[in-house]
């Protein structure tokens, strides 16, 4: 059974983004509900279970059809929210170092450039999804709950989530603002991080 990530920080440690009453409520409740119908799911189809969701998303189509579409969208919501959380720090913002800042400054000409592009996509993203920065440097957005890892892309280093949940209390229906405020709050560190280690595999 698929479990509620316990967050390793405060909810009202992100106020200079997102307030302590959408984090609250976004991952107690918005999260929490795709895991608990993920799990109704995981409960009556045994072929699920004992899966993790990596590996139940990374072979969606290779799914019995009658689950496909449920664990698409109730387990890709349980993943791109678990990315999210762990896309945000109390100690974020600022820019990445290292290796992951090399190949923004490579592909995108300065880091700058690359905000300016992941944001410009985020903000047209048409109705509810995602926005991602991929090992390989590329933005890409999904809709809906949809995942990198279901469409063959490159291992994703950092999520934001563009859904009215995640913003409207706080923002009303400005998400470009609620975008240009997400990046003091962007763990930099954990994402060079999951480059690094992507590279260092065997
Ligand atoms: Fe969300």
């Amino acid at each position: 059974m698929f479990k509620l990530p316990i967050l390793d920080y405060g909810y009202d440690s992100m106020s200079r983004s997102i307030s302590e009453g959408v984090m609250k409520l976004h991952h107690d409740k918005h999260h929490q509900a795709y895991i608990d119908k993920l799990n109704i799911i995981v409960d009556a189809n045994p072929i699920l279970q004992g899966r993790d969701i990596d590996d139940l998303l990374s072979n969606i189509d290779s799914l019995p059809e009658p689950v496909r579409l449920g664990v698409r969208n109730m387990g890709g919501g349980h993943y791109n929210h678990s990315f999210f959380w762990k896309s945000i720090s109390p100690d974020g913002g600022g820019e990445p170092s290292g290796d992951l800042a090399e190949l923004l400054k490579t592909k995108y000409g300065s880091f700058q450039k690359f905000v300016d592009e992941f944001t410009a996509k985020s903000v047209s993203l048409f109705g509810s999804g995602w926005a991602w920065l991929l090992s390989n440097g590329d933005i890409i957005t999904t809709l809906n709950q949809d995942t990198p890892i279901s469409i063959g892309a490159s291992s994703p280093l950092l999520c934001l989530d563009v859904w009215e949940h995640a913003y409207y209390l706080d923002y009303k229906n400005r998400r470009d603002e609620y975008v240009k405020s997400w990046w003091g709050i962007v763990d930099w560190e954990s994402a060079s991080n999951r480059y690094t280690n992507l590279h260092n595999k065997p």
